[in-house]
């Protein structure tokens, strides 16, 4: 029976009759024998094979090179070679796919730019082998975050009718041929519908139900910026708590950000040695420090006043009702606090509908949250429970209450107090191994221009 070369390196005895299979990162010939570097993807490091001439299948080595896939038999012994516990002395070699000298990935060192326009190639490379293992286990890690705490998992849709966050940003989803404007009604459901930037609204008729709730699935937004830091199309985790209040929305996130972070080190140490060592020397130190320290947490208000104070030259305005930029967002983070921060009570102009107004009557209850190397990694709320105070909201936003009717009854029927966020689990994949662009934690990304593979 195959065996996955991460099990055979965590063996603690020698072992015969062992079977691989995987690809050949590299082959060295020597008088009588040869050494084949394999990996199968199980894990960062590769099984060392030692081939002699007359092993059955031997005949094939010319052809087993970089690329190339292979079964392997034999048995497992102690590694005279220094740095690699164990080596497979192999009995039978069996070439199953070539590969010619035309595979990309012949050597080592090509640029992440170069790699991403062979997206179809580059999981088989080190670091993309490391950042997609790590993906698939917080993958794994978000989901027993919440359900160890009991919040039930939602899938929301994908197609809808409502923009959630008001800001136009939206895929069309149509069946339509020619002017798709001229008659939405007889569009594929009676109605101009698109692919959804946030499972919130959705997430929040469940949770005004199930009392804890979480989202986790592909969100869209057609929002036209080329950083390192957008894709169109990319995963959020959106948890919905009812009976919760601001302050109970930022514990959760803060809890959420430390847990994934410890997640990280104690199940991702091969990987991350990886991303330490060629990616950004202070990952380990930056998860070591956010796991062991509270996150400071400031109004919004007093953020523009520390960074109108500042000395530091930003490109972008500060002032009083305007975003914070992400240059802004990372002085807060990196510079001024050298901490995750909490950013809360914002200006009611900049936000969404959904937000609860403060008594202030200028502020709601929302709440960013902002970590080094990458700015905003969670964006949360209050919601706002009251029925009069929403639809005055919506007025205040331009939006029609009936447009939003099913989600003004949660008001009408039995309100209460609930919040949530929203985190974005490539940046938290940017923080967490410090790649430093979007593009690099998604398997095949989408960005303006791009949807190759
Ligand atoms: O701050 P946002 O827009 O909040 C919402 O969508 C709320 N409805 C969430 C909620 O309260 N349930 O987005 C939440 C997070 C951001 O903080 C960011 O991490 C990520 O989603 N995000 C993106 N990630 C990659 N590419 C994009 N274009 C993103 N837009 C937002
Ligand atoms: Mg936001």
């Amino acid at each position: 029976m195959r065996r996955l070369i991460k099990h055979i390196l965590a063996l603690t005895v020698p072992s015969e009759g062992v079977l691989v299979k995987g690809w050949v990162r590299t082959r060295r010939d020597s008088k009588g024998f040869s050494f084949l570097e394999l990996n199968d993807g199980s894990c960062l490091a590769n099984l060392q094979v030692v081939v002699d001439a007359g092993t059955p299948g031997a005949e094939h080595l010319p052809q087993l090179n970089t690329g190339a896939s292979a079964v392997i038999e034999g048995n497992l012994v102690a590694s005279p070679a220094q740095g690699q516990k164990w080596e497979l002395r192999a009995t039978k070699v069996e070439l199953v796919g070539t590969a010619d000298t035309s595979y990309p990935l012949q050597k080592k060192g090509h640029t992440q730019e170069f790699l991403r326009t062979i997206a179809h190639l580059r999981p088989r490379s080190n670091l993309y082998g490391a950042i997609f293992r790590m993906r698939s286990r917080l993958a794994f890690a978000v989901h027993q975050f919440f359900q160890e705490r009991d919040f039930v998992y939602v899938h929301t849709p994908i197609i809808t009718a409502s923009d959630c966050e008001g800001a136009g940003e939206m895929f069309r989803v149509t069946a339509l041929k020619g002017n798709i404007d001229e008659k939405p009604q007889a569009d594929f459901f009676g109605k101009p519908t698109y692919l959804t930037v946030s499972g919130q609204l959705e997430g929040e008729t469940f949770a005004c139900a199930l009392s804890n709730i979480y989202t986790f699935g592909p969100t869209f937004r057609a929002e036209n910026s080329n950083t390192a830091r957008h894709a169109a199309e990319f995963w959020m985790i959106e948890p919905e708590m009812a009976f919760c209040d601001l302050q109970g929305d930022m514990d959760l996130g803060e809890e959420f950000v430390k847990a994934m972070a410890r997640y990280a080190l104690d199940k991702c140490a091969e990987d991350l040695s990886l991303f330490a060592k060629f990616v950004d020397k202070a990952v380990m130190d930056r998860l070591k420090f956010v796991v062991d320290r509270s996150f400071v947490r400031v109004p919004y208000t007093d953020a523009i006043e520390i960074l109108r104070k500042s000395a530091k030259k930003f490109e972008f305005p500060v002032k009083y009702g305007l975003n914070l930029q992400s240059e802004h967002e990372r002085f807060l983070t990196e510079e001024h606090f050298k901490s995750p921060v909490t950013v809360f009570n914002y200006p009611r102009e900049i936000k969404p509908f959904y937000m609860r107004l403060n008594d202030d009557a200028k502020t709601v209850t929302a709440m960013d949250v902002l970590v080094p190397g990458i700015g905003e990694v969670i964006g949360g709320a209050q919601r706002e429970e009251r029925l009069d105070q929403l639809t005055e909201n919506m007025k205040f936003h331009k939006l029609k209450p009936e447009d939003y009717w099913w989600y003004v009854d949660l008001r009408r029927y039995g309100t209460v107090p609930h919040a949530g966020f929203g985190l974005g689990f490539e940046r938290l994949l940017m923080f967490l191994t410090g790649v430093g662009n979007i593009r690099d934690v998604i398997p095949f990304a989408r960005t303006p221009g791009n949807a190759e593979f």
